[in-house]
């Protein structure tokens, strides 16, 4: 078979790489790709934008696709799914209508609402001086979102009313997120502890993947801007088995046969951004795809072969196929170029890179995210988050030594990465 991962980042590395291990595999092509993908073994980078869905299209038609795996949102909530089935592709990903769910904050909050799925109480608005009147009667501390998409930084949590105003006015005018602020939706502050909890499903059956915890703030301690993700682990010890049963029953479940009722059958990867808190879980956010870089711990653990698991959910038959994960414990490392998440520099000399992937423990991986082969064979930085550093562990303790290990040999001039990924599990593992 021939596949094809469509994006960029740390994610779609992790899949390239585990696809690229299955025996009925025979080459994977990554669009557009990074330095790690095409360092791996039966893996091409071919140029092409995520977002070119013509230029994707023709792609794999030419080269006999017999599977695309979408990583990123972006073509996904334009419709890439679509295209693909309507010319014959085999595509795994929700269909646009599908993808609203994390295209618009606006659909996704009304149809949490319709199907008394737990969330933050809100109101939408495209009116400033409504939305300020709704702030004052709230209070403080308060969250302001675009409704659109803002590459993970249409979030502001406001402590203060002016702040909260402030930020209302810079979405609506257009002026910080384009077209994705012009309408904002306007939350409560939930407290608590996040969690990503990710499945695979048909449209009709449903297979959870292994719970999973990121760290969004820049600075140790979760402390700073939010980025895209600093690091990830999974498990995430706060999905008690107990928990993990509530979040499929009163969460997961509901989604799934809610979107079903409303004619967008939902198809592919779908990730639950939640809140766990005193009185239970609760829905921040839905994205229609992987999270990147809880991807990378999870693929690190994931035993099945996912080719096999996407064919049978292309198939409907999810419901004979039972999902095995390693027992160990797996954390990444986010390591980014200065400024990150602000403007940082590419074309960064980096050195220290295994050069042969046998020179590390099975246990290890570095996958790339920001990173680019030049011509002359050296490897530069080319985004703000430029690796994550992944590895299992006997122990989750065990598994941030090896991923810091990893992290400690790769340089260049500027690297960024937080010391204490994972600290929560370890606290709770002691
Ligand atoms: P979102 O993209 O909606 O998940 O928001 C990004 C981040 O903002 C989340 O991961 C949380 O850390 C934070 N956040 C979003 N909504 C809320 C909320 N209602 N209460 C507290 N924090 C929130
Ligand atoms: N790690 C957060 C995300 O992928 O949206």
């Amino acid at each position: 078979m021939n596949i094809l991962i469509v994006g960029s980042g740390g994610r779609e590395h992790a899949l390239a790489w585990k696809v690229s291990k299955s025996s009925r595999v025979g080459k994977v092509y990554v669009t557009p790709g990074n330095a790690g993908t095409a360092r791996e073994p039966k893996v091409t980078n071919i140029a092409i934008s995520s977002d070119d869905i013509l230029g994707l299209m023709r792609f794999a038609k030419g080269y006999n696709i017999d599977l695309t795996i979408i990583g990123p949102e972006v073509p996904l909530v334009l419709g890439i799914t679509d295209f693909f089935v309507n010319a014959g592709l085999r595509c795994f990903g929700p269909s646009k209508a599908a993808a609203k769910l994390e295209g618009s904050k606006t659909f996704m909050k009304e149809f949490l609402v319709r199907h008394s799925i737990p969330t933050a109480r809100y109101q939408s608005f495209t009116n400033a001086k409504v939305a300020e009147s709704f702030i004052r009667k709230m209070g403080t501390p308060i969250v302001i979102k675009a409704d659109g998409l803002a590459a993970g930084k249409g979030v502001i949590i406001a402590r203060s009313e002016q702040e909260a105003i402030d930020s209302v006015h810079c979405m609506l005018s257009g002026s910080d997120f384009g077209e994705a602020g012009r309408k904002i939706v306007i939350e409560e502050f939930l407290n608590g502890e996040e969690a990503s909890f990710i499945v695979l499903t048909d449209g009709k059956h449903i297979i959870p993947f292994a719970s999973s915890q990121d760290h969004k703030a820049v600075a140790n301690g979760d402390i700073g801007p939010n980025t895209g993700g600093m690091g990830a682990y999974s498990p995430a010890p706060i999905i008690t088995r107990e928990m993990h049963d509530r979040i499929m029953t009163d969460i997961i479940s509901p989604t799934v046969r809610g979107m079903a009722e409303e004619n967008h059958h939902y198809f592919g990867f779908l990730y639950a951004g939640l809140m766990i808190g005193t009185d239970g879980p609760k829905v921040l956010e839905y994205n229609c795809r992987l999270g990147d870089p809880e991807t990378q711990p999870l693929i690190m653990r994931l035993r099945s072969d996912l080719v096999e698991l996407c064919e049978a959910a292309i198939d409907g038959r999810l419901c004979e196929f039972e999902i095995n994960w390693d027992p160990r414990p797996a954390l990444g490392v986010v390591m980014t170029a200065a400024g990150y998440p602000g403007s940082y520099r590419k074309g960064d000399v980096i050195t220290g890179l295994p050069c042969d992937p046998r020179e590390l423990a099975s246990e290890s991986k570095l996958f790339h995210s920001g990173t680019l082969e030049t011509v002359s064979g050296e490897v530069v930085t080319n985004g703000g988050r430029v690796f994550c550093a992944t590895a299992l562990g006997s122990s989750i303790s065990k598994a941030q030594t090896l991923a810091y290990e990893l992290a400690n040999r790769v340089h260049w001039d500027g690297v960024y990465y937080r010391t204490d990924i994972g600290y929560r599990a370890i606290e709770r593992a002691i």
